[in-house]
């Protein structure tokens, strides 16, 4: 199996603070993976990394191609508390549109296809009823989907998600649970998905790594994730 994020002795530290520490983990070619572990223990940073957004030590292979190397058009990416500034009038027509730019950089005229992509997203990620909205008008949970329906105009074939339910009520952290898993069935991406809670983590991933102290503490198949983080003390 090959694998499409390779990541090996992963450090990233600021003046006063060494955040990660030697991080190894692989996620396989249309996997799911989930990353796990407490508020402030480096997930993002470590996904930030991934996209080429952060500085490191180490090395990140992207689909066995050094990261530096690699086409970053290929990640999609949904940053964590990406709610819009209330102000903003750009729509979210427009802001799943940015998708297709990632895709074919910005010089690229937006043509009939890309329109095409860019409905369609628009439709899976079920947000037609909002998409002549501004961004500020929208719900948290609207403007996860919509952040969604941008990574999916963009056709990556790794999709970064960092903790996508975080903004929800309980209720509609489920129904969007059933939402990421339905799409990562339907497309069959390489999934790597944050969150600092357990319950979480949908029943198609395969791998849960624990980030604890600057490292993977366990790398595990998707079973007894409750009992396991106990024991290492990380809930
Ligand atoms: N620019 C920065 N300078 C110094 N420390 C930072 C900076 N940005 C984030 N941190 C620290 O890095 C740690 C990891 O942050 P983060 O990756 O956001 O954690 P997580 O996503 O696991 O909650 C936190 O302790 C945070 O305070
Ligand atoms: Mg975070």
């Amino acid at each position: 199996m090959s694998s499409a994020v390779e990541i090996q002795n992963l450090k990233i530290s600021f003046p006063k603070k060494q955040i990660l520490n030697g991080v190894n983990l692989s996620v396989n070619k249309g996997s799911f993976a989930a990353l796990i572990g407490a508020n402030g223990a480096g997930k993002s940073m470590l996904i930030k990394a991934v996209c080429g957004l952060q500085k490191f030590t180490g090395n990140i292979k992207i689909l066995g191609k050094d990261l530096k190397e690699a086409n970053k058009n290929l990640i999609g990416y949904a940053p964590q508390n990406n709610t819009a500034d209330k102000n903003s009038p750009v729509s979210v027509y427009q802001a799943v549109s940015v998708g297709r730019f990632a895709k074919n950089g910005i010089f690229k005229k937006f043509g009939e296809e890309d329109k095409k992509i860019v409905d369609n997203a628009i439709r899976i990620a079920q947000i037609e009823y909002i998409a002549a909205s501004p961004l500020g008008e929208i719900s948290g949970g609207e403007a996860q989907k919509v952040s969604i329906a941008r990574v999916l105009a963009q056709q990556p074939e790794i999709i970064l998600l960092d903790e996508p339910q975080a903004n929800l009520d309980p209720n509609s952290q489920k129904t969007f649970l059933n939402f990421i898993e339905k799409l990562y069935l339907s497309f069959k991406f390489t999934c790597l998905m944050v969150t600092h809670d357990i319950d979480m983590i949908p029943k198609c991933c395969e791998k849960v790594f624990m980030l604890k102290d600057g490292k993977i503490v366990l790398d595990t198949d998707n079973k007894d994730i409750k009992q396991k983080a106990r024991e290492y003390g990380i809930y």
